[in-house]
Order: structure tokens, then sequence, then C-alpha cells
């Protein structure tokens, strides 16, 4: 198990791990890791906000002083008026890093830096439905699973169902996890 994980703002050393990322995912069983490339990968760079801007962000995860991953959010409205944002949540881990704990201490510290530096009341996560392992990182998390979002990815040639998460301010302050 990794004894010392800490987010950090990307360094230049940091975006060549990020890049090396996108290389070893498995098309096969990272789907998460695929679409989240797709969205995110080309329409931020490191050179004009460091990844981080008021819309969204990324942070490099660091376990025991090495670049293992990332986790990243960005801004979505769930309706018309000014107040109905939230944060939509995502992370990725070098494979040969998974299963040392590292997702899930990732994970919390986003969701404790987004409820402390930002007014958000809700935080949301969606994974493939087959992703057991962040639907087990985020329940574990105290996040509420809230229904099927029926096709709600392309991947692998096929409309995919998505499991949605969330976790509200009220329920991250009584420290349901
Ligand atoms: C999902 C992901 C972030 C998990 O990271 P990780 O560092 O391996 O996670 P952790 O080691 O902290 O925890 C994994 C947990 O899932 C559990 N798990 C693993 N495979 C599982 C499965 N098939 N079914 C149920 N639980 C499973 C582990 O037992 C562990 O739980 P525990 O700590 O209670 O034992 C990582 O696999 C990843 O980066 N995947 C590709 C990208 C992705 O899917 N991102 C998520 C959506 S954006």
């Amino acid at each position: 198990m990794a004894t010392d994980v800490v987010l950090r703002a990307f360094t230049e050393e940091d975006v060549t791990g990020f890049k090396r990322y996108w290389d070893q995912l498995e098309p096969a069983t990272d789907r998460d890791g695929m679409s989240y490339a797709s969205t995110t990968k080309d329409d931020q760079s490191f050179a004009e906000d460091g990844f981080l801007s008021d819309e969204r962000g990324r942070l490099a995860v660091i376990a025991d002083g090495t670049f293992a991953g990332f986790v990243g959010w960005r801004r979505r409205q769930n309706a018309g008026n000014s107040m109905a944002w939230c944060w939509n949540i995502g992370v990725g881990i070098l494979r040969d890093h998974r299963g040392q704990g590292i997702g899930t201490a990732a994970q919390a510290q986003l969701v404790d830096y987004l409820f402390a530096t930002t007014p958000v009341e809700r935080i949301e996560a969606s994974t493939d439905e087959e992703n057991l392992a962040e639907q087990h990182v985020l329940e574990s998390l105290g996040f509420t699973r809230e229904g099927v979002l029926r096709a709600g990815n392309f991947a692998q040639g096929r409309w995919r169902d998505m499991v949605m998460y969330s976790i509200l301010r009220s329920e991250h302050q009584r420290g349901d996890r």
C-alpha cells in the first residue's frame, strides 16, 4: 500500500507521467479512462493554465514521491439558474499503481479540496456500469448511487450505461464516510 498520497499542481515532470497514462490504458477494461481522455486531453493545455481554470482542473496524484495518476473536475450545469452547478470529478491511476489505496485516497482529498475551496453543494461522479472498482471506491467515500444513465457513454463501438453518484456538502460535513 502507498503510505503517502498527495495532490499537487502539475509540474512539467508530471506532464510526462500524464502522457504515459494514456499509453498504458487497456481499451477493454479502462473505458472510463478512454472517455475521460477524449473529453479532457486535448482541450486543456498545461502551458496555458497549468490545467487549472475556473471551469475545470486537474491535479497530479503523487504516491510516495512518484507520479501515480491524476484527478480532475469540471463544472456541470444541471438547471438554468446560476446556483444549479456542480463539479463532476474523474480520476486515473497508472495501471502499475492500482490496488494500493491510491485512487481512494486521491478522490477523498479531491472532495475535501473542492468543498473547502469552492461554494459547491454537490459533487458528482459517473462511471461505467462495469467499473466495479470505481463504484466501490465512491461508495467507500460516502457517495450515494443515484441511478443509471442509460446509454450515457459511447465506448468500444457501442452505447454503454453509466452509474451516477453524488455527495452533498451536508453529507461531507457529517463525515458520512
Ligand atoms: C478506478 C481506479 C481509479 C481505482 O484506483 P485504485 O488506486 O486501484 O483504487 P484503490 O486501490 O484505492 O481501491 C480500489 C477498491 O476497489 C476494489 N475493487 C477492485 N476491483 C473490484 C471489483 N471488480 N469489484 C468490486 N471491488 C473492486 C478494491 O478491493 C478496492 O477496495 P478496498 O480498498 O475496499 O479493498 C483505477 O482502476 C483507474 O484509474 N481506472 C481507470 C480510470 C477509471 O476508471 N477512472 C474512474 C472513472 S473517471
